[in-house]
């Protein structure tokens, strides 16, 4: 089979066999790349139009418990300078968002145990009080399931955790033994049984990563069906174990967002802050790749160079209404517009 035979394959069965992912996913053309962008981009604007929606992030806390070897904010990485904000903080950029259109807030923050379940409530509250027409987002790791429902009666609807690689070999080497593929899969299981509309993914071109490995995040995407999936390039932290490691390539990232397109046509698809940071037209070629979502940092700027995930990161000087005035003018430039509203899953409307 020829990969644009797989890729036809894939539009009609929405899944693979496992050979013909490690076959596509290693093998495939600039050709190949561009077949897949074209159809992607083709589902993704026949379901959403050329209309792009975005979620403001807000980076409540870099504290972590935990030690991912590619993470700038790990634990054991003393040079950060750690921050929390205040419930106030964070009802501040919340406002600036709203007053610029944005109708999601994602709150997103390493594992810090000083935000228990009472103090994630109230700020999940508070919001939810202050701006009823917007919606929740959790970004904020692995927990309990009954902490995972107290959140989402306290008013959060969606709920970001990446799975980083759906392969427990590979998990083993990106991790440190405490954490384990298998909570993580316990927690996205939780989430989705409780309510939450879900988004997994991985990073493409980590350290270790091999074409069996984006297989099996293709076959565990495929049969789990997350509402929205985040991917983008790892790209190398100085004071990370992993500083030594090359990026993930671009070219890779943007086959794999296309073919997650085409696999789940109604899926809500970033086009990630790393992606637009390994190449400064990433964000864009992202969306020409079949992405409809851009999430842009709504945290204060006195924070920003604190969260740094990966070296260079993008956006950590504009301030929320410049962020967005920039996303806009280079969609626009592309044939494409942002718009305000909450953009739930197609899936959960009606
Ligand atoms: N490069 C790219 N992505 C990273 N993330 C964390 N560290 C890096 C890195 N060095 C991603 C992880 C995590 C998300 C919040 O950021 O996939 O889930």
């Amino acid at each position: 089979m020829t990969n644009r035979e797989r890729i036809d394959r894939l539009e009609i069965e929405k899944q693979l066999p496992k050979e013909d992912w490690v076959q596509l996913l290693s093998t495939f053309t600039t050709e190949d790349r561009e077949y897949a962008a074209e159809k992607a981009r083709k589902i993704s604007t026949g379901i959403f139009g050329k209309t792009i929606y975005f979620r403001g992030i807000i980076e409540f806390t870099n504290i972590c418990k935990n030690d991912c070897y590619y993470c700038g904010i790990r634990r054991s990485n003393d040079a950060v300078s750690r921050y929390r904000l205040t419930l106030e903080d964070i009802l501040e950029c919340c406002q600036e968002g709203y007053e610029n259109g944005y109708r999601t807030f994602v709150l997103q923050g390493g594992e810090d145990g000083w935000f228990t379940d009472e103090r994630m409530e109230e700020i999940v509250r508070a919001i939810k009080e202050r701006y009823p027409d917007c919606v929740v987002t959790l970004s904020i790791g692995e927990r309990s399931r009954e902490s995972y429902q107290r959140l989402y009666d306290a008013g959060a609807r969606r709920y970001l955790l990446r799975h980083e690689t759906a392969s427990p070999v590979h998990y083993a080497k990106l991790h440190p033994a405490v954490q384990t593929l298998a909570n993580r899969m316990r927690c996205l299981n939780d989430l989705r049984e409780i309510g939450y509309q879900v988004g997994c993914g991985c990073m493409v071109g980590s350290p270790y990563q091999t074409a069996e490995d984006l297989a099996e995040d293709m076959l565990f995407m495929g049969k789990f069906r997350p509402h929205m999936i985040g991917i983008g390039p790892f790209i190398p932290h100085s004071q990370t174990p992993f500083r030594d490691f090359e990026a993930g390539s671009v070219e890779t990232t943007l086959m794999m967002l296309s073919l997650c397109r085409i696999m789940i046509p109604e899926v809500l698809l970033p086009a990630t802050t790393a992606l637009g940071t390994v190449r400064g037209d990433g964000r864009q070629e992202g969306v020409l790749a079949g992405c409809n979502v851009i999430m842009p940092n709504l945290s204060p700027l006195s924070v920003r160079k604190k969260y740094m995930l990966y070296d260079n990161k993008v956006g950590t000087a504009d301030s929320a209404a410049d962020g967005m005035a920039r996303l806009a003018a280079q969609m626009e430039a592309i044939g494409y517009q942002v718009v305000s509203g909450r953009g739930d899953s197609p899936r959960m409307q009606g």
